[in-house]
């Protein structure tokens, strides 16, 4: 596997291959939700390309950039091990040398759920993946649904942009309790972790409202709202009912619907999410 860490080095490596290349753009401390993506990757393209990158951009000034967990070495071995061909790790002044000052901005769906509480958020996870596919230009690119929105923005820049890239949505990988796997998982301690069940609990429960029939977001938001606060330890940033595409909050379910979630708990703040679709009823009635 080959380490890169200079856009020089990345971009020759890059155009002496042939075949389809697949990126999986990453912030690194790898977990098993990054390795599905990688090998869904490594299934659907000649090479695959794996970045690390703890993009300070994407952070707001009162987040977590300094503390984000970092475990480079790791990361490395198991992205060898499972038989990724290079591994891209820029530093932050090889992104944004001295005098950056180019910004991808998405308007419209950056400015809620997500966007409306970690302002200029999208405008940084934009920027580096346009920065990234300009670097890499892949065939493809890997994003995970646990982040529904980012997949949404992502999809909206290469569209408005016409950007050559087909992005791939992975499903969201969950640890055995339901808990969505998160680098910010290692932030909980033991009894927060604990606490931290009930999140996927609230989702199914409203998978299980929308299975019987129920079409109220008045009605599905209350319910989740009421078994994420059995948890004292847990503050709920938001609960939504949105259209999966313009992110609209939305009072009567129409499919596919994205039911979203952010909550502190403790000083760690988690998403979560479930998309509701007509065809998820259809399975659930076989
Ligand atoms: P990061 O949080 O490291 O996530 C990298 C990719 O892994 C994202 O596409 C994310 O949705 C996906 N992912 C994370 N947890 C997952 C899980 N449990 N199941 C499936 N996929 C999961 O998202 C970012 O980094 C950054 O914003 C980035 C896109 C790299 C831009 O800096």
């Amino acid at each position: 596997m080959r380490i890169i860490r200079s856009i020089t080095e990345m971009r020759e490596f890059r155009y002496a291959l042939s075949g389809s290349v697949g990126i999986v753009p990453t912030m690194g401390c790898l977990h098993n939700g990054h390795m599905a993506l990688v090998r869904q990757s490594m299934s659907e393209n000649t090479i695959t390309i794996t970045s690390l990158f703890v993009n300070p951009t994407q952070f707001g000034p009162r987040e977590d950039f300094d503390k984000y967990p970092r475990d480079e070495q790791s990361d490395i071995k198991r992205l060898e091990q499972s038989g990724v061909d290079a591994v891209f790790i820029p530093s932050s002044s090889e992104m944004y040398p001295d005098g950056f000052d180019s910004w991808v901005d998405v308007s419209g769906i950056t400015h809620v759920l997500e966007g409306a509480c970690r302002p200029g958020h999208f405008r940084g996870v934009a920027t580096v993946c346009s920065k990234l596919f300009n670097i890499i230009n892949p065939t493809r690119a890997y994003f995970g649904q646990k982040d529904a929105q980012q997949v949404l923005v992502i999809k909206k820049m290469v569209s408005d942009l016409s950007m050559n890239i087909e992005i791939v949505v992975v499903p969201t990988v969950r640890e055995d309790d339901g808990l969505a796997m998160s680098s910010r998982n290692v932030y909980l301690n033991p009894s927060e972790r604990r606490a931290a069940s009930v999140l996927y609990k609230a989702l199914l429960k409203a998978q299980r409202m929308y299975s019987s029939g129920e079409r109220d977001a008045k009605a599905i938001i209350p319910a989740m709202t009421a078994i994420i606060q059995s948890e004292p330890l847990i503050r709920i940033d938001y609960v939504a009912v949105s259209d999966n595409a313009g992110l609209k909050d939305i009072e009567f379910l129409r499919s596919p619907a994205l039911v979203s979630m952010a909550v502190f708990i403790g000083k760690t703040r988690l998403i979560d999410n479930i998309i509701l679709s007509n065809s998820d009823v259809d399975t659930q009635a076989i």
